[in-house]
């Protein structure tokens, strides 16, 4: 099988590095092909996403990304190669599974994974002056909330999760969330699963509180992308948590940390989002137990006191890598 591999700018490349070689370790049969995007990119071929990395992402049913450096000065010409990427192929959810490894990292002891849909809600981009302010579009549509409330399911039942909860703000936003709220119950009952909805401020303070309540949560773009940072950083930080991008054709895996110029080339960066986002792709391509291998080793590795600096440890990017391979190979 055939996947992209794109590291991008900053800490990309070496913790796309440790990644790969994880999957090598567990898979010989997935052929990796490494594309440019970003700002190296920008300066190696003058574009910031390559039409021979849009066509690879059109060959291949999955790609694993690392992440890049926005332009630091303003450049009119910029569109961000995400956005295009996540457009061009309508990635329409956003997946992140938040859950604590080992109970000296992160605060809580959550296992959960949000559903974020990802073309709509608050971030149209649609914004106008209109008297003395600002009105900015926000739109909810049926087929959006239906592909969204049904990848979610279909995520509880690949991944035998039990409960589902749709978070909104229908008590205030009446009718788009309302909307939401309409279909996730329509699509969702009867399905064998669990299903329950909340006000995204009482699941702001439930992953606190109750977390062990929550299992899967679907919400709109906006309390996802907020309650997703919420969730990571309550699970031990950037350093940890591991994403995916979901259409129908395509699906990128990537950290969700960014480039991090601030530690790159020093090998600090923790690898372990990176590595946890391979296992998500195996995973979408049906190697459910290479994934699990991956995971594994990784819980067992922190549990054994292998630690980046960023979860109170010393080890390199390089050395916990190493001693996370010799983990994996003897599960
Ligand atoms: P960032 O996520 O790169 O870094 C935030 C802080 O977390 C930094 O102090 C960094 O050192 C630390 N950090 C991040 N990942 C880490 C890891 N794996 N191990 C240890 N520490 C880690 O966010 P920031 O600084 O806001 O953005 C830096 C650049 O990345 C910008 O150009 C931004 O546009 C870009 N970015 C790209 C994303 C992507 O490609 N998906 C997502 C977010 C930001
Ligand atoms: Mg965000």
């Amino acid at each position: 099988m055939r996947v992209a591999i794109i590291p991008g700018d900053g800490i990309g490349p070496e913790v796309i590095s440790s990644a790969v070689r994880a999957i090598e370790a567990v898979s010989a049969d997935i052929e990796m092909e490494e594309a440019l995007m970003g700002l190296d990119a920008h300066r190696r071929t003058g574009s910031y996403l390559p039409e021979r990395t849009v066509e690879l992402l059109r060959d291949v049913p999955a790609a694993l990304f690392g992440a890049i450096t926005s332009p630091l000065s303003y450049d009119p010409t910029y569109r961000s190669p995400l956005l295009q990427i996540r457009k061009e192929f309508d990635l329409y959810a956003n997946i992140r599974p938040v859950k604590r490894l080992h109970p000296d990292i992160g605060l809580v002891d959550l296992d959960a994974v949000i559903v974020r849909e990802n073309t709509e809600g608050m971030y149209t981009g649609i914004e106008r002056d209109e008297g003395d302010g600002v009105i900015t579009e926000r739109k909810v549509t049926t087929r959006a909330c239906r592909r969204l409330v049904d990848r979610a399911l279909r995520l509880c039942r690949e991944e035998g999760r039990r409960k589902l909860t749709c978070v909104h703000k229908s008590n205030v936003l009446r009718r788009s969330d309302g909307l939401f709220r309409k279909i996730f119950y329509e699509r969702a009952e009867g399905q064998g699963i669990e299903v329950s909805d909340m006000l995204v401020d009482a699941a702001a303070a439930a992953l606190i509180t109750k977390p062990r309540d929550l299992d899967v949560i679907v919400t709109l773009n906006l309390y996802g992308d907020i309650l997703s940072d919420e969730a990571a950083a309550l699970t031990g930080g950037l350093g940890f948590a591991p994403s995916a991008n979901m259409g129908d054709d395509l699906a990128l895996f990537e950290p969700t940390h960014g480039s991090a110029p601030d530690i790159a080339g020093k090998n600090i960066a923790n690898p372990v989002a990176a590595i946890l986002s391979a296992a998500m792709m195996l995973r979408h391509l049906g190697m459910k137990d290479k994934a699990l291998r991956l995971e594994t080793a990784v819980k067992d590795a922190l549990a054994n006191g292998l630690r980046t600096r960023d979860a109170g440890g010393r080890l390199g990017t390089e050395e916990f890598t190493r001693a996370y391979l010799e983990v994996l190979g003897t599960t």
